[in-house]
């Protein structure tokens, strides 16, 4: 659980720190429960100085970093087509790629490394949740065996 928005960017730093170029991050919570937060703190550790905020007008932002990182937010996309989909295909290439909403991508998606979850707990309290196979990465960024933070 973290107290506040700080706390949510050192826990995104944490992962940012053991991802890998291609690697792709779901996001996922109700409105204000910090997934853009957590966005924003993953693409600080990557040496991103740009503001990071949701894309509204475009499904995404990619910045410039070490590695590069990408943001989408998938909240419009009720079912992607083909022609959609090939539109994304930059936001995956040589970079980290977060994606908000990503359940409106479905099946969609390129393999995801790690899902992040985000609950309201109070104003200024949620909980982070994590899911990856690699339980290695899960334990580095929770050091806790269930990885729930
Ligand atoms: N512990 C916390 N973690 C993340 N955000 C928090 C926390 N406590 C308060 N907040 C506030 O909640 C809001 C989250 O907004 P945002 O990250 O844009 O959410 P989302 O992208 O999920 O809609 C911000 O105003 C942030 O300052
Ligand atoms: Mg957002």
């Amino acid at each position: 659980m973290t107290a506040s928005a700080a706390e949510t960017e050192a826990v995104a730093a944490r992962l940012a720190r053991v991802l890998r170029i291609g690697d792709v991050v779901t996001v996922s919570g109700e409105l204000g429960s910090g997934k853009t937060t957590f966005v924003r703190g993953a693409c600080r550790a990557l040496g991103i100085e740009a503001p990071v905020t949701s894309p509204t007008f475009t499904v995404g932002h990619r910045y410039a970093g070490n590695p590069d990182a990408s943001h989408l937010d998938l909240f419009r996309f009720q079912g992607f087509s083909p022609a959609e989909w090939g539109d994304l295909e930059p936001y995956f290439e040589d970079a980290i790629c977060f994606v908000e909403w990503p359940e409106a991508a479905a099946d969609a998606l390129p393999p995801v490394r790690v899902a992040v979850r985000l609950s309201h707990v109070d104003r200024e309290h949620r909980t982070i949740e994590l899911e990856s196979d690699d339980r290695e990465l899960l334990a580095d960024v929770s050091g806790d065996a269930d990885a729930r933070l």
